[in-house]
């Protein structure tokens, strides 16, 4: 692997969702572990603040990209390509958190949050699997969730596409490991983020986005498949999910008693508010 190079020259790194929270931590840590990084999102003018900041430690390259847009993610390979040659590293973070409610369904949720977190990882999966076969390695990491493991309140949208992610890297990883790409998922608790800012609920256990990024990078330096954090929560849920739905359901009632967004009446959100989603 290669976050522990001793080679010389700088192996390159792509993470997407880098303008914020997770991504933005996580690509400030590569940049220090000694990669040069290119990082992609939406918001150009914070990515610029983040290349800004990495400045004297190392080096980033801002490529904006929306990553529902295959053109754009073929566009910021090809760019990768032409300007650096060999991408060593991939992880594929943006995503959104949105959450919904079973008596207030909208279908924004769910267009929104399958084309960001589910299509969005694989326009980008497509060229980036297409580079690293013709270089006969690489190692890609895909940013799934905790919510992933099972079914939480007012996580049909989001859990659904972060569940779709697990089963994803787990199927793809036969065909990867056979053509020398590493494939590892990471599956986040709850951490502290301008996409979770918001949220109304208790967050057990919860990380800053600094220490998150500190337990990916340890992650990808490991041999694991699964880069879980905190591990006693992830251990937690997914001990949850082995026990049977009666006790499973009214686990998680009662753990959730009291969440103004888990229980309480639906509400919808206004225009241009976002609905957010635990883990
Ligand atoms: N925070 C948590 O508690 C938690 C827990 C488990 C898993 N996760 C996962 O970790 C990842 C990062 O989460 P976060 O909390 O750091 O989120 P965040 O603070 O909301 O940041 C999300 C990042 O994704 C980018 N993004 C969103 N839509 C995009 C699009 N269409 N194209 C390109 N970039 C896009 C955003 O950039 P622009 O808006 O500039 O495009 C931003 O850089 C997500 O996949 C999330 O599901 C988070």
């Amino acid at each position: 692997m290669s976050v522990n190079s001793t080679k010389p020259e700088r192996k390159l790194a792509w993470v997407t969702g880098a303008s914020a929270g997770i991504g933005r931590a996580l690509a400030l840590r590569l940049v220090r572990a000694g990669y040069s990084v290119v990082v992609t999102a939406r918001s150009h003018e914070k990515l610029v603040e983040l290349q800004q900041e990495a400045a004297g430690e190392g080096r980033i390259t801002v490529l904006d990209g929306d990553v529902t847009d295959p053109d754009d993610m073929e566009r910021v390979m090809a760019a990768i390509e032409y300007d650096h040659g060999h991408l060593a590293l991939v992880v594929l973070n943006a995503g959104v958190a949105l959450s919904v409610r079973g008596d207030d369904l909208h279908r924004e949720a769910f267009e929104t949050s399958f084309a960001v977190n589910v299509n969005g990882v694989v326009n980008c999966l497509l060229p980036a699997v297409a580079h690293m076969k013709a270089q006969g390695h690489g190692h890609i990491a895909i940013v799934s969730s905790a919510a992933g493991y099972g079914g939480l309140p007012t996580s049909a949208a989001y859990g659904a596409s972060k569940a779709a992610l697990i089963n994803m890297a787990e199927s793809l990883k036969f065909d990867l490991d056979r053509i020398g790409i590493r494939l590892q998922i990471i599956c986040p608790g709850f951490v502290d983020t301008p996409g979770t800012a918001r949220i109304r609920f208790p967050r057990p256990a919860m990380l800053s986005a600094d220490e998150a990024a500190d337990r990916i990078v340890a992650g990808l330096k490991s041999k694991r498949f699964e880069i879980a954090f905190p591990r006693h929560f992830a251990y937690a849920v997914k001990l949850m999910r082995l026990l049977p739905y009666g006790l499973y359901f009214g686990l998680l009632k009662w753990l959730t008693a009291g969440s103004a967004e888990a229980a309480g009446p639906a509400k919808r959100a206004g225009p241009g508010e976002r609905r957010h989603q635990a883990v």
